[in-house]
């Protein structure tokens, strides 16, 4: 075990804890897949229930998740053993394993796209061309057989061998540069967005709440994009909890990591659909929606200063593969811990079985958008079909699991202990917690399942 540890990262400070969460909770969820939702589910209704589902199922779920974590000091696939030795409740670490397995193989195809879009703002790919162009580019482009497949195998053994090496150390350190710098650019590229003409009807579409159009849909769509954008329900956060220190403050870690990742999301629906609107982009295009709207604010946002649209599209689209970059990492950690620690593989072998077979899933999941089109499930390609598993029935699952576990299964004194440091902390939110890992979270995730399969009248 203390080899285990060795290897991996020990967060020597609070801050560290809470930039590494930060890191693994920002990243293609909040830029890419939140606008997405958000223009696929109506708007700001959606948003609300969004933000509901944060706080209400979100930040409790994630103080569970790192009481799991910091208490069995295992990865999730061991932690449920720990804590509950000779239960069924590891089913509920390997489900998570599973779950983060499938998310890193299409999660790495899209992470590939932003290289492609580095490349192209790079070599003045988005120049002279109108908001149809773009919308063809990235058609040609994802449905080429062979191009995103290339960029899929480079990101992915990028994240392969940073795993591998376990220069944790360098990506903790960029990372206090690199969050701060992507924030300032997605404010400046806000204000831009904003500026455009026609940006009013975007402004509305995510302020102004329709409530006509909220279906049981909307609500697995937000409950879904909570866990995602939060990196819960996969025993990532409680793998890296496993890491925290006796100081480190629970309750105020999952805050600050809730309110950034909110904020950066919030901010991602107010570059895309401002512009989206000014350009006459439909908000429900899908997956594609950022891709063919955003490179239409570097060129008429900054018409009048075109270096400054070229650097800026350039250090964005960076900036988002290295957020991306550090959701992969945690995503493949916690498979390569599990197998690594499960059965002794090396650390090297473990890392390599993950990523061959989620460049497996990869691969399907990127022809999904092209060649193989033809092939769906339940109406829905591949690649919408393994989105669809597992944000918005895996995760949600796990999740509740968790909350059920640190709830009702988990010592009391345990409990409490972890969200007050044992007793040094104040302990003014504690009941409310308990309550809702008890009964809010579960029954309410149980009824957003049973209202998705209209049984709820
Ligand atoms: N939270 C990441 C994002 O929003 O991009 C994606 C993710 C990372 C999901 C790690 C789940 C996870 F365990």
């Amino acid at each position: 075990m203390k080899q285990h540890h060795n290897e991996r990262v020990n967060f020597g400070s609070r801050l560290g804890a809470i930039l590494a969460a930060a890191g693994s909770a920002v990243g293609l969820g909040n830029i890419w897949r939140f606008p997405y939702e958000t223009g696929n589910h109506g708007g700001a209704a959606f948003i609300l229930i969004y933000l509901g589902c944060v706080f209400i199922f979100g930040l409790p779920i994630m103080m569970a998740e790192f009481t799991i974590g910091r208490r069995s000091k295992a990865s999730t696939g061991g932690a449920y053993e720990v804590l509950a030795p000779g239960t069924c409740w590891k089913w509920v670490g390997y489900l998570g394993v599973l779950t983060g397995f499938l998310i890193l193989g299409y999660y790495t195809v899209v992470a590939g796209w932003t290289l492609e879009y580095i490349f192209q703002a790079a070599t003045l790919g988005f120049s002279e061309k109108t908001p149809d162009d773009f919308v063809v580019m990235f058609q040609h482009f994802s449905q080429n057989p062979l191009r995103p497949l290339l960029w899929l195998f480079i990101f992915m053994f990028a994240t392969h061998f940073i795993v591998v090496r376990g220069v944790k150390e360098g990506i903790e350190k960029s990372s206090k540069i690199m969050m701060p710098v992507l924030f300032v650019l997605v404010l400046l590229l806000c204000v831009c967005s904003l500026t455009l003409p026609g940006a009013e009807k975007g402004v509305e579409f995510l302020l102004k709440p329709d409530f006509s159009k909220v279906t049981a849909d909307v609500f697995l769509g937000a409950m879904g994009q909570a866990f995602f954008s939060l990196s819960l329900g996969m025993g990532c956060l409680s793998t890296y909890a496993s890491y925290f220190g006796k100081e480190t403050r629970l309750g105020h870690t999952a805050m600050s990591v809730g309110l950034i990742d909110t904020c950066v999301a919030v901010l991602a629906g107010l570059i895309i659909f401002p512009a989206a609107f000014a350009v006459g982009i439909q908000p429900d295009a899908g997956p594609s929606l950022i891709f063919i709207t955003l490179p239409n604010v570097f060129q008429q946002a900054f018409s009048g200063i075109p270096v400054l649209g070229y650097v800026c599209s350039i250090a964005f689209y960076v900036l988002l593969a290295l957020a991306a970059l550090t959701s992969t990492i945690s995503l493949h950690e916690v498979s390569t811990a599990f197998l690594h620690e499960k059965f002794h593989f090396t650390r090297t072998r473990a890392a390599w079985i993950v990523t061959v077979g989620a460049l497996v899933i990869g691969v399907v999941s990127s022809l999904a958008l092209g060649e193989w089109s033809a092939y769906t499930i339940g109406g829905m390609n591949i690649f919408d079909a393994i989105d669809y598993l597992t944000a918005k029935i895996m995760l949600p699952v796990s999740g509740m699991f968790a909350a059920i576990f640190v709830g009702w299964v988990l010592d009391r004194s345990i409990v409490r202990g972890e969200a007050t440091n044992y007793g040094t902390l104040k302990s003014s939110y504690y009941p409310l917690y308990l309550f809702i890992l008890k009964f809010v979270a579960p029954i309410g995730i149980v009824l957003i399942f049973v209202n998705e399969l209209g049984l709820l009248g």
